[in-house]
């Protein structure tokens, strides 16, 4: 059976939405960033900030080649898992891609006070949101297999139009 994954930029709602859709679908759930923290056995900032991000997106391409692999799951993948050309091609051959598009306004409101994403602690995490949108917008289109807007929209009531499209 296919993984279904979900790509999307950060405060799209990827966990939350995964972890109903999960639950619907009666499928394990996993999260990239929640896998590799459990096999480094640190945070996402702490290797951020010893490895560089270079070093995250290391340990980011081998959790998503391993879970892509795996079949029968609900994954969420984090914001710039599709990147890399390679993380791109383990995505499309290991299941079902959803897109949550979501504008920069519903992200920073959704990411506003979180300390765990180290890309967003900046003076200006507006400006690095719509520079990573720009990059990253046609990259989650070029894989997708279906794109649901999520902006003003509940958690449950996405998950509902995800399962009648699937
Ligand atoms: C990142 C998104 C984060 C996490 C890391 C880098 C990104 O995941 O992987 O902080 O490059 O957009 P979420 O999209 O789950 O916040």
């Amino acid at each position: 059976m296919r993984n279904t994954i979900l790509v999307g930029p950060m405060g799209a709602g990827k966990s939350t939405i995964g972890r109903l859709l999960a639950k619907e679908l009666r499928l394990p759930f996993k999260d990239s960033d929640k896998e590799i923290e459990q096999r480094t056995g640190t945070n996402i900032p702490w290797i951020f900030d010893v490895e560089g991000e270079q070093g995250f997106r290391d340990r980011e391409h081998a959790v998503l080649a391993d879970l892509c692999l795996a079949g029968g799951l609900v994954l969420a993948t984090g914001g710039g898992a599709v990147l890399r050309e390679d993380n791109r091609q383990a995505l499309r051959a290991g299941g079902y891609i959803v897109y949550l598009c979501t504008s920069v306004d519903q992200q920073l409101e959704r990411t506003a006070r979180d300390r765990n994403r180290p890309l967003l602690q900046t003076a200006d995490p507006r400006r690095v949101l719509t520079e990573l949108l720009a990059i990253r917008d046609p990259l989650y289109r070029s894989i997708a297999d279906m794109v649901i807007e999520t902006d003003e929209r509940p958690p449950r009531m996405v998950v509902v139009e995800i399962l009648e499209r699937l």
